[in-house]
């Protein structure tokens, strides 16, 4: 059964002066997860934010906040962004925390956790957690900053993921992160993703702009 395909507009390529307002705006635009990336400054070289900042733009829109913790380390801080209203929080297993603890520690909270693999990341790393997490995000440019281009080699890694999804059985979204535009969207969607994290892409020219981007990235 395919799945409906989701866009999760990145806010790292938002106006950060006027965070809330952008968020309220991409979400009436029609995006249906918000993509916050949150950067620490060690696990990749640019810091962003922290649960205090995702806690005062929660209750600018309804939509689900796919929470991207590119942090090292990740479990002290879970908590904070589960409390700050994260509703899928995202780990990298190349984190040094124990990946299976942070998982569980997300899902204790009954609510959705991910695994985020980078570009030289073997995809079967995340095989022994195929059975506890909700959501796969395959990256698509090294992690760290919006605006890059994409990663090919992303292609083939999704192909095997979407297949491994499949056996597994169990309903985990695979989302796809980092370069995607008009011209390659189709290209990772008949690869097996259905999240699609767009940040430059749906940001482009403006909140008169942001409902035509996102129906533009749906194919409309
Ligand atoms: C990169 C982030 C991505 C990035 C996507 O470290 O995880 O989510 O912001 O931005 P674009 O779509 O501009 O590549
Ligand atoms: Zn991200």
């Amino acid at each position: 059964m395919t799945k409906s395909v989701k866009i999760s507009p990145s806010i790292l390529a938002s106006d950060f002066s006027q965070l809330g307002d952008e968020v309220a705006a991409i979400s009436e635009a029609g995006a249906d997860y918000i993509h916050v990336d949150v950067m620490d400054g060690h696990f990749v070289p640019n810091l962003t934010m922290g649960p205090s900042i995702v806690k005062s733009i929660r209750d600018r829109s309804t939509k689900v906040f796919d929470v991207h913790l590119m942090i090292d380390p990740v479990q002290p801080y879970i908590d904070e962004f589960v409390k700050a209203g994260a509703d899928i929080i995202s780990i990298h297993p190349e984190a040094k925390d124990d990946t299976s603890a942070c998982l569980a520690k997300i899902k204790a909270h009954n609510i959705k956790a991910g695994l985020a693999i980078n570009p030289d990341t073997e995809w079967e790393v995340i095989k022994p957690y195929m059975d506890i997490i909700d959501m796969v995000i395959v990256m698509s440019v090294h992690p760290g900053f919006g605006g890059q281009k994409f990663i090919p080699s992303a292609i083939d890694k999704l192909k095997a993921i979407s297949k491994e999804i499949e056996k597994s059985g169990r309903d985990i979204e695979l989302e796809i992160d980092g370069g995607i535009n008009f011209e390659n969207i189709q290209s990772v969607i008949d690869a097996g993703a259905n999240v699609i994290v767009a940040g430059t892409t749906t940001f482009t020219g403006g909140k008169s702009e942001y409902a035509n981007n996102i129906s533009k990235l749906r194919g409309n």
